[in-house]
């Protein structure tokens, strides 16, 4: 038996650990296991090598993929998934592992839909797939972010001001609200959650009344620029309000313990099922326990906002 592996849409710590995972879970189970390059783009180009259990040592601890990455429009299209598909046939591989975020799941069920043979993992430092609990890299995105806002803390109570931390998610609020709550953040703006800036500037207003001598406002991506809101919040407040954008710094950096732990189980799980002939599905993390699910209906799963999280974080900061 033949598989391949691609990594695609934005990387994520714990990617890496996920290609060691299927590679040594394939060779131990005497299954061939090529990995293609640069995601749909190095699929629809043939960039495609055999991989052997040395091309995946001493990858486990590293950030980013080693195989690369790739958004292409092109794969997006009737033509682009029909040459794909084409290329598996031509290359031999006869089941496909996808690592990768929203797009790359829906590439993977237009793959399927075309006969080939799938098993999705989900992989995006955003943790905007319904399916699954926890995506490969969040968690480490998650503590990135903490471990910034701890030292923006630092200079912003020595200077008596409010920062904006702006973190990533264009339409998933998690890694605001996650490192929010545990960085103890005075206020969240959730692209979940409508945004009264009155409320949350009286909020400050009303810590600042009580001694608090700083203030952390994180923000999610898709809410808007921080820069916009630090002239608000200062008008408002008539606070010093400075802002960081954390950036890249986000997708980078030695996957967590739970990252790697996540990615290995859902490599060693892609490939168990492959095996066992049980493909056409996305790995989930659900209430602890990992499972395959079939993708089309995993893909219908809508993100549950954690309400419960928001609302403990808006009173464990008052
Ligand atoms: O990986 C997810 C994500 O980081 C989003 O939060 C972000 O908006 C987007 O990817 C940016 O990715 P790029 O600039 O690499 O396309």
């Amino acid at each position: 038996m033949r598989i391949g592996v691609l990594t695609s849409g934005g990387d994520a710590p714990g990617m890496n650990a996920c290609i060691r995972a299927i590679v040594r879970t394939a060779i131990y189970n005497k299954i061939e296991v090529y990995g293609i390059n640069r995601g749909y783009s190095g699929l629809l180009e043939g960039d495609i090598t055999p991989l052997s259990v040395y091309s995946v040592a001493d990858i486990l601890q590293r950030g980013g993929t080693v195989l690369r990455t790739s958004r292409s429009e092109f794969f997006a299209t009737d033509a682009g998934v029909r040459q794909s598909a084409n290329v598996l046939e031509e290359y031999g591989i006869e089941h496909l592992i996808v690592i990768g975020g929203d797009g790359s799941m829906n590439g993977a069920l237009a793959l399927q839909k075309l006969g080939a043979s799938v098993v999705g993992i989900p992989g995006t430092i955003d943790n905007d797939l319904g399916f699954t609990d926890y995506t490969i890299g969040f968690d480490t995105a998650v503590t990135t972010a903490l471990d910034a806002i701890s030292k923006i803390r630092d200079t912003t109570y020595s200077h008596n001001r409010i920062n904006v931390v702006q973190v990533m998610g264009r339409k998933c609020g998690d890694i605001a609200l996650f490192a929010g709550l545990s960085g103890g953040a005075e206020a969240l703006i959730l692209p979940e959650v409508e945004t009264d800036l009155d409320a949350i500037c009286l909020r400050l207003l009303q810590g600042k009344d009580r001694g608090k001598l700083h203030s952390i406002v994180m923000l999610a991506e898709g809410c808007g620029n921080y820069r916009d809101y630090c002239v608000k919040i200062e008008e408002k407040t008539q606070v010093t309000t400075k802002g960081t954008n954390l950036g890249y710094i986000q997708r980078g950096g030695s996957p967590s313990n739970m990252d790697r732990n996540l990615a290995s189980f859902m490599g060693y799980n892609a490939v168990l099922s492959i095996a066992k002939k049980e493909t056409g599905t996305v790995m989930a993390q659900r209430c602890g326990s990992y499972l395959g699910i079939p993708i089309e209906e995993a893909l219908q799963m809508p993100k549950i906002f954690r309400q419960d999280i928001y609302d403990m974080a808006s009173v464990l900061s008052i």
